[in-house]
């Protein structure tokens, strides 16, 4: 037996998993093992998305990329998987603003189909992807963003719930409601996202009217994520309470995994007479962050995990895990169907 949902039959993929962009970690590795084990990997354009969001919004000259890198590591995925990849485009407010037209140029040129969106604005980017016949995945955490993409024409929605690593939305609404909400409500097929890790959360979204999950922290946690194994075993000794929120008075709150530095930072803002972000910023610098995937000291900078760490327990490869996660739906599903009987008598 194997699943069959809208994501699946568009994507062309064998599992309705999806892995979330993720800066500093989606490289073609991770993405590539992700196709490879029959779900959607997804390589991260290289936008300087966290340290612009935490460095005063302020591009800095150290995280400037370029479309050509995009286009190596497209190519680079590309040679390491024969199955269907895509393309993360986050945008961010920035007072110097990538070349997006650029990225998406490169995006084109090399093939890629499948987007997924994420940020502010993204009105540009998806018509532009959308005019040549990409398969547009956007992903917001509220119901009125998503009826937004909808108007931009998207083909699903990705919806984050509160639970997620990262930007997590200033409305903190967790994904019990928010997928039923979806459901209700939308009227383009949607994904969910944040706080999923197993096959019974994945055939829990599938009962809430999802086509599909997406994970960011648990394909962190497996052998071909392209960062330190301290992190990953952080995260398996990570509990669902060691995250720590930080940015909401500017808007822009983060959901950090809680370490010395988020702490430090949270306290900060609470407290902060000026309210200026500059008191913040170095606790939150997103190149130390950077440091910590490659270092492996956890406690060196901040950087983003989900509530979900409480549910991730070992540090499998992308094959073991994805398949591991369809077995259980569907055991999970079909042990859902005993329950149910035809009469009481
Ligand atoms: C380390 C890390 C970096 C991330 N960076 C981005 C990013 O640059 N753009 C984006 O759209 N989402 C980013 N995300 C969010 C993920 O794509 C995904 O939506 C989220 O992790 C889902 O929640 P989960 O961690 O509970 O699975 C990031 C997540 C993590 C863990």
């Amino acid at each position: 037996m194997s699943f069959d949902t809208v994501l699946t039959r568009r994507l062309g993929i064998k599992i309705p998993i999806v892995q979330g962009g993720m800066q500093w970690v989606g490289y073609a590795e991770l993405a590539s093992a992700v196709s490879n084990a029959g779900g959607l990997g997804l390589v991260l354009t290289s936008l300087p998305r966290v340290e612009r969001m935490l460095m005063s919004n302020q591009l800095t000259a150290l995280t400037q990329s370029s479309p050509e890198a995009l286009r190596q590591e497209i190519r680079r995925c590309r040679s390491m998987t024969a199955a269907p990849f895509g393309v993360n485009v986050t945008i961010m407010p920035a007072i110097n603003a990538p070349d997006y037209k650029s990225y998406v140029s490169v995006i084109l040129d090399e093939g890629i189909r499948i987007i997924e969106t994420a940020g502010d604005n993204p009105g540009a980017v998806i018509q532009s992807l959308k005019a040549a016949g990409c398969i547009i995945i956007h992903k917001c955490t509220t119901i009125r963003h998503a009826n937004s993409a909808i108007k931009l024409g998207v083909d699903f929605l990705s919806i984050d719930g509160f639970e997620c690593a990262g930007h997590v939305g200033e409305s903190d609404i967790t994904n019990f409601i928010l997928l039923s909400k979806a459901r209700q409500s939308l009227e383009v097929p949607f994904i969910a996202s944040g706080g999923f890790a197993d096959g019974q959360g994945l055939a829990a979204a599938l009962s809430l009217g999802a086509e599909g999950i997406n994970m960011g922290t648990r394909f962190m946690c497996t052998i071909e994520a392209p960062i330190h194994l301290n992190v990953k075993q952080a995260i398996v000794d990570g509990n669902e309470t060691d995250t720590t929120l930080v940015l909401r008075r500017w808007k822009n709150t983060m959901r950090l995994y809680g370490n010395g530095v988020a702490k430090k930072a949270a306290v900060i803002e609470k407290n902060s007479a000026s309210g200026l972000f500059d008191e913040v910023a170095p606790y939150v610098n997103g190149q130390r962050g950077r440091e910590v995937f490659q270092n492996g000291d956890i406690n060196h900078g901040v950087w983003t995990a989900g509530q979900v760490m409480g549910l991730i327990h070992d540090i499998p490869s992308c094959e073991v895990l994805c398949k591991r996660i369809e077995r259980e739906a569907l055991e999970t599903l079909s042990r859902l169907r005993n329950l149910v009987t035809a009469s009481k008598l």
